[in-house]
């Protein structure tokens, strides 16, 4: 889960990461007002889960409160990357002096952390590290050892800090780590942190990603940061079934069973679409194994409330799985629905015990489900159906 500002903010604060004083607002009357609990100069800036808001006109410099009231309402409801701002956070103006880049992150492909830092902040980082590679510094963080004052002054020195700097930015480095240890997070990235006018060394700008798996078993509290009303209402409601399910842009509902199977059913019905309209897989949905008539009735039932789904494509290979309990699963699926199932199913079966499993299907002989002898037959039809 990708944070707002205000809550990565929330969050430096928690473990001291010198940060500025900032209050959120939904309102220019709230801007307004928490420009005056503030005093004195201000920057109202958008809360939307992208960077380059600067860029995109969403962080203003507001010198009174009626200029924060002025500012949010130029930012509110402005469209950033394709996220509308909802929310802004009125924060203390800082005095910048020098901008710099720190972030630790999660390196999948090297199984450890990895730290990255220049003097160069505030310009995004992917724009740095194509155009000015050599003022990025990479460093490895060893997931046992982690980020102790002295591999924080490694950091510091990798990206050239001048000297009298880096005791400073590396205590900051230190806690950094710490939230990101602490709160189990796959990134923490702060751009710009700041030396401002007094020498203070200030996370300006924070961006975290928890883990998801961390949230679940040791941060029950993060549940408190997810934004329910941005989240797809179709993932949502998934989620709450448990279900793996995510949303795509096409027609053709996919419901499986192994990830890998899924993966290429997708793929295997974009082909097929090619040749009826264009059509496209509409969602990733595995139900895993021991698809039972419960976990089945859950995933039509998301994939049939998508409004742009016409047909839905079944692909199930049954292994510890037998055929006949995901045919029970299906026909008693359609029972609970009832009414609620109106678009056509075309169903692939085969494995473990196929032939009784279709045997259940026929004899059930519902008028929205086909049956395919193969995979490609089956996405062929599907893709039919929904360019129907
Ligand atoms: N509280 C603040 N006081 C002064 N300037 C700020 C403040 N917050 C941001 N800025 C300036 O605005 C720029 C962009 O803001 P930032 O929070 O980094 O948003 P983004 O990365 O989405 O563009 C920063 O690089 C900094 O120069
Ligand atoms: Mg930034």
């Amino acid at each position: 889960m990708d944070l707002y500002e205000y809550q990565a903010r929330d969050l430096f604060e928690k473990y001291e990461v010198p940060v500025l004083a900032g209050i959120v607002a939904d309102t220019p009357e709230e801007a307004r007002a928490a420009a005056e609990k503030l005093g004195g100069v201000v920057v109202v800036k958008a809360q939307v889960k992208t960077g380059g808001r600067g860029k995109a006109g969403g962080v203003k410099v507001a010198k009174t409160p009626d200029e924060a009231f002025a500012a949010a309402e130029a930012i509110l409801g402005l469209d950033i990357k394709g996220h509308v701002v909802k929310r802004v956070m009125v924060a203390a103006g800082a005095r910048i002096e020098k901008e710099f880049y720190f972030s630790v992150l999660l390196d999948r492909a090297n199984r450890s952390y990895l730290s990255l830092c220049s003097v160069e902040g505030g310009m995004e980082i992917e724009q740095l590290a194509v155009e000015k590679p050599e003022a990025l510094a990479r460093v490895e963080v060893d997931p046992l050892q982690g980020i102790d004052a002295q591999k924080a002054v490694e950091i510091a020195r990798a990206a050239n800090f001048p000297e009298d700097l880096v005791e400073k930015v590396a205590a900051v480095f230190v806690k950094l780590y710490d939230v990101y240890t602490g709160e189990g997070a796959t990134l923490v990235e702060v751009n710009p942190l700041i030396q401002d006018a007094d020498g203070n060394i200030i996370a300006l700008d924070g961006k975290v990603t928890l883990d998801d798996n961390a949230s679940e078993v040791r941060h029950p509290e993060h549940e408190a940061l997810e934004d329910k009303d941005a989240a797809d209402p179709l993932e949502a409601k998934a989620k709450a079934s448990g279900l793996n399910y995510v949303k795509l842009d096409g027609q053709v509902g996919i419901i499986g069973n192994g990830a890998g199977l899924v993966m290429s059913t997708l793929d295997v019905v974009a082909y097929a679409g090619e040749k009826h309209g264009g059509v496209k897989p509409a969602n990733f949905l595995d139900i895993g194994g021991g698809a039972s008539a419960t976990v089945m009735a859950a995933g039509l039932d998301v994939i049939l409330g998508d409004e742009q789904v016409k047909s839905v494509f079944v692909n199930v290979f049954g292994g510890i799985t037998s055929c006949v309990a995901v045919a029970e699963g299906i026909v008693k699926a359609l029972e609970i629905l009832g009414d609620a199932a109106t678009k056509p199913l075309v169903v692939r079966l085969d494995g473990n015990q196929v032939e009784e499993g279709r045997a259940i299907l026929a004899a059930a002989n519902n008028p929205l489900v086909t049956l395919a002898a193969g995979m490609d037959e089956g996405a062929d039809k599907a893709a039919e159906l929904a360019n129907a």
